[in-house]
């Protein structure tokens, strides 16, 4: 197959998929605010970060998520919204909402889909939370961040009309049961959840991932630590389209989208989206790495550096024509009032 028959980057997995919405992303200028103190639910503590080999790992519930909060992975997560963004040809989701009046962008990371859904929907209130207190404190005003654990229970004051999730399935939440009844229980009738989520296993259409890949060692070995810890870094949209419908949502969707690694696609779009991937991946496998392969696998740091080498340099190989899976689940409660 040639690299041009792997650029269909979206494929539709179930039913009702033809709802092509297009968001209105309106760019202009919004007032930004610099955010009181007292609104914010963070105490002196949620910075006082862990430290391993020269990063820096959250403080709040500390230990439970394995990928550092600090600047080099702040820079990652931004480029792969870009990578993201470019994918979905610059929809912030792709759920047939209108006007939103409340959004919950759950795990926000620096916020930077939840600051751009607050400009995009100026009359809408914004929720990001996370467990890092990463964020800007310079945001639109209609934007509010807090640091809260989405594995317990949630207490939002209001309803929401779209709840999103964005590179969490199965290396952030450890119940997505428990996420899926939250989320039932925090919409407005109506609403939508929309998890955009990927699968860290890379594959391609063409077959020209090696054979004896080190990057493709690394991932099984990166998967092995991760189940150590109950997770895996894997998609399972059958399991996760189970999950919605057993916690009582209707309409449920399953797209099946492509972010690439590399500028190996011919569409003009999603090989810039391509480059970010790859950019992704090479400054941002060392931080994906450190805690799994030092803390679970027990990999000395040389060995780590030895392997993330030939890593590298397989990631730069531009006859690979790789990408990761990214399911887009979307679903709805019923209309009544539950
Ligand atoms: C891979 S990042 C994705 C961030 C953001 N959604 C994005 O697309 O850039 C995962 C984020 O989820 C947060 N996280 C992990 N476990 C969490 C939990 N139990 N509750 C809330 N946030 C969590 C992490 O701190 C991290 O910022």
């Amino acid at each position: 197959m040639s690299a041009s028959d792997n650029d269909s980057a979206l494929e539709v997995l179930s039913d009702h998929a033809d709802d092509d919405n297009d968001s209105t992303i309106d760019e202009s200028d919004s007032g930004y605010w610099a955010q009181e103190e007292s609104t914010r639910s963070v105490t002196a503590s949620i910075y006082d970060y862990e430290r391993l080999h020269n990063r820096t790992y959250h403080a709040f519930h500390s230990g439970k998520y394995f990928m550092p909060n600090d600047e080099s992975e702040q820079d990652r997560l931004d480029i792969m919204y870009h990578a993201f963004r470019l994918t979905l040809r610059d929809r912030l989701f792709l759920a047939p909402i209108e006007n939103p009046t409340a959004i919950l962008d759950i795990g926000t990371g620096t916020g930077i889909w939840a600051m751009d859904a607050a400009e995009a929907h100026q009359d809408a209130t914004v929720v990001g939370t996370d467990l890092s207190p990463i964020q800007p404190s310079y945001v639109p005003s209609n934007l509010t961040f807090e640091i809260a654990d989405a594995d317990e229970e949630w207490h939002f004051r209001d309803k929401f009309d779209l709840i999103h999730t964005r590179i969490m399935m199965d290396t952030s939440l450890r119940s997505w049961p428990h996420f899926f009844e939250e989320a039932f229980r925090a919409l407005n009738p109506g609403g939508w959840v929309e998890c955009q989520e990927m699968d860290y296993n890379r594959t391609s259409d063409d077959n020209t991932i090696p054979t004896d890949s080190r990057l493709r060692f690394w991932e099984r070995e990166w998967t092995r630590g991760m189940e150590m810890i109950g997770l895996g870094g894997y998609c399972r949209p059958d399991l996760v389209m189970e999950q919605m419908r057993n916690a009582g949502f209707i309409n449920v969707i399953c797209r099946r989208l492509k972010v690439p690694i590399g500028p190996w696609p011919r569409d003009p779009v999603l090989r810039q989206a391509g480059m970010f991937g790859l950019v992704n991946l090479l400054d941002g496998i060392h931080g994906i790495s450190l805690k799994i392969f030092t803390g679970l696998l027990d990999y000395s740091l040389d060995d780590l550096e030895t392997l993330l080498s030939a890593c590298r340099r397989e990631i730069r190989d531009r006859a690979v024509h790789s990408y990761w899976p990214v399911y887009v689940d979307q679903h709805q409660p019923p209309y009544t009032v539950h």
